[in-house]
């Protein structure tokens, strides 16, 4: 199997971030050496919200904002390749580098590329680019809900969704340190070059399921169900 993996930021945010690294680096590793190939790309999370926030207020200009937000990923991405044995050394800061790494049968590990979109567009240009068989998209929110679940109790998951339905759903906000769930760029590519995609949450389980093949989370469909 060829798989890119989006890791939210969140997992570098708690007292646990030391124990979920590990694990997870460890999982990425027993994959790789099952024969898979695996990229990596890592979110800001909260320490870049809070500094694009911080910038925000002193006046920063927006694509300014995303760069402030890029180096927190790239510091992100460094701390998870100290923790990963088969990882490129370098953290990735464009696709065909990632390639080089990824045909050498190590793990590139990026955050983010270019300003204007999220770390989740870039782990689905990785996955376009390195034609991986699927994109695994670990976030906060767990899933596609059908309603939002931090305002209606009721939300239920949806194991499947149509990407027409996730666009709509999707707001767009575009600000910096504010994209949400999957922002329209990355819908936009997963559309375009067809990846199997599945939205998931970021515990170590789900992550893992969702790496073998065991459904976890929300697969976006291409067609409409
Ligand atoms: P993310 O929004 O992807 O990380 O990047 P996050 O906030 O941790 O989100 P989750 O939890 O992983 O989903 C942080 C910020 O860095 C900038 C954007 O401003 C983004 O909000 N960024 C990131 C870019 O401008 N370009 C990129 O390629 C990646």
């Amino acid at each position: 199997m060829k798989v890119v993996v989006k890791l939210s930021g969140t997992v570098f945010d708690g007292t646990d971030a030391e124990q979920k690294l590990r694990e997870l680096a460890s999982m990425f590793d027993e994959f790789i050496n099952k024969g898979n190939r695996l990229a990596v790309v890592v979110g800001g999370g909260k320490r870049s919200r809070e500094l694009i926030e911080l910038g925000r207020r002193l006046g920063a200009s927006e694509d300014v904002l995303d760069e402030i937000g890029i180096d927190l990923t790239r510091i992100n991405a460094k701390v998870l390749i100290a923790g990963i044995k088969a990882s490129y050394p370098k953290v990735i800061t464009d696709l065909r580098e990632a390639e080089v790494a990824w045909n050498l049968g190590k793990i590139p590990v990026a955050g983010g590329l270019s300003p204007g979109h999220s770390t989740n567009a870039v782990a689905a240009l990785l996955a376009e680019h390195l034609k991986a068989d699927l994109f695994i998209n670990s976030t906060k929110a767990g899933g596609v809900f059908d309603k939002d679940p931090r305002t209606d109790p009721s939300a239920k998951l949806l194991e499947k969704v149509y990407v027409n339905d996730l666009k709509r759903m999707i707001k767009g906000s575009f600000e910096a340190g504010t994209y949400e769930l999957l922002d329209e760029v990355s819908i936009g590519i997963i559309e375009r070059s067809k990846i199997k995609t599945v939205v998931t949450g970021t515990g170590l389980s789900e992550v893992k399921k969702a790496l073998y093949g065991e459904r976890a989370g929300s697969m976006i469909v291409f067609e409409r169900i």
